[in-house]
């Protein structure tokens, strides 16, 4: 309890900050990408209760649903489709602060108002992208972008 109330006291970049070395220790000498995107996952969700947040990787040319927490998604989205496959097709985070407004978006669940995609990229190429979706409209900003494309950088 007390922990909580500690966490909604702090601001975004406060939880970020905090929320970093976490995962830089978690993922450390973890070699399987699944179980770090696993506890990725329930690490960002635990700490801004986001309406989902999770990850696609790229297999055999499609985006296949990885581990993610929140409601059941889409499980395959093509190269350029949707924000996800907008987001691996640019090798570009994409920012939506109104999925309305984003020709193409895949409306896995329509409470989803705001999306944030980050690719994650090796040796030049994207392997999976993360994921997360917001009941707010205009939930994501510049802050998230930089704290996730180094969350992403860490996988
Ligand atoms: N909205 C995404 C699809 C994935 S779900 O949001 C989990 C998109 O347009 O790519």
């Amino acid at each position: 309890m007390a922990e909580q109330l500690i966490i909604q006291g702090t601001t975004k970049q406060e939880r970020y900050e905090t929320l970093l070395p976490q995962i830089a220790a978690v993922v450390d000498g973890e070699t399987d990408i699944i179980a770090n995107m696993a506890n990725v996952s329930a690490m960002l969700q635990e700490t801004f209760r986001f309406w989902w947040t999770g990850f696609y990787r790229v297999v055999d040319g499609e985006l296949v649903l990885g581990p993610f927490q929140g409601p059941m998604a889409c499980t395959r989205i093509r190269k350029g489709r949707g924000v996800c496959g907008t987001a691996w097709a640019k090798a570009e985070t994409q920012l939506v602060p109104d999925v309305d407004k984003f020709p193409g978006h895949i409306a896995c669940s329509s409470a989803s108002r705001s999306e944030i995609v980050v690719p994650i990229i090796r040796e030049g190429e994207v392997v999976a992208v993360l994921d997360i979706d917001s009941d707010r409209l205009d939930a994501f900003d510049e802050t998230d972008r930089r704290y996730l494309e180094q969350i992403a950088a860490l996988l």
